[in-house]
């Protein structure tokens, strides 16, 4: 079941509940962290999918600064790409983490935009291990991905529990069924 919000310019914008490691786009989004050597959570089930030849190309990286993003092949995922971003800690919302975690967003479709893909999954970063709120975090990614020029067509938030799927649905607004 997805959710979606049609009809303006801009990526078509979607909210499903799943698995983002097999979601046919063309580039799906990992939640990171800063050595890019994998961890838990989307980032250890994405490292899983793709297999080990990830591991080693994030090796070469040399690392990412929170708020930024690199791009890798998706190797042995059906995504073509997976973007790598940072996301800030959350420490109550007064050290700068909602610009950054806006600009994780924005730096996701940037890289998106240099290698032509057309399609992004995001999972709901930072709302895990780093401990942002759900429903301000939907709410920076959300309005980040509205307000950023992109070519990207698709944007498809991928929420692997029903609470991140609400906080976006409320959002987007659902789709008919
Ligand atoms: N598909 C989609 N979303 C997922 C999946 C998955 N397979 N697995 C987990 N998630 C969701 C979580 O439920 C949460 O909503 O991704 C969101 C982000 O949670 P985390 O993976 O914990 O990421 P984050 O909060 O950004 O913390 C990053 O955790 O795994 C480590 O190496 C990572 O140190 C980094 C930190």
């Amino acid at each position: 079941m997805a959710a979606g919000d049609a009809g303006r310019s801009g990526p078509r914008l979607e909210a499903a509940l799943g698995d983002i490691t097999i979601e046919p786009v063309d580039a799906i989004v990992n939640a990171a962290n800063s050595s890019l050597l994998g961890g838990g959570g989307v980032d250890g089930a994405i490292h899983r999918a793709a297999g080990p030849e990830l591991l080693a190309r994030c090796r070469t990286l040399g690392g990412c600064d929170t708020g930024d993003a690199r791009i890798t092949p998706g190797f042995r995922l059906q995504a073509r790409w997976v973007i790598h971003t940072v996301g800030p800690v959350w420490h109550g919302g007064t050290r700068g983490e909602p610009d950054l975690l806006e600009s994780c967003y924005r730096s996701s479709l940037a890289r998106a935009d240099e290698v032509g893909a057309e399609s992004v999954a995001f999972p709901a970063i930072s709302t895990g291990v780093y401990g942002y709120p759900t429903e301000p975090a939907a709410a920076v990614a959300v309005s980040t991905v509205r307000s950023t020029p992109t070519k990207v067509r698709l944007v498809r938030f991928v929420c692997f529990n029903a609470e991140t799927f609400d906080a976006y649905r409320a959002l987007l607004g659902s789709q008919p069924l």
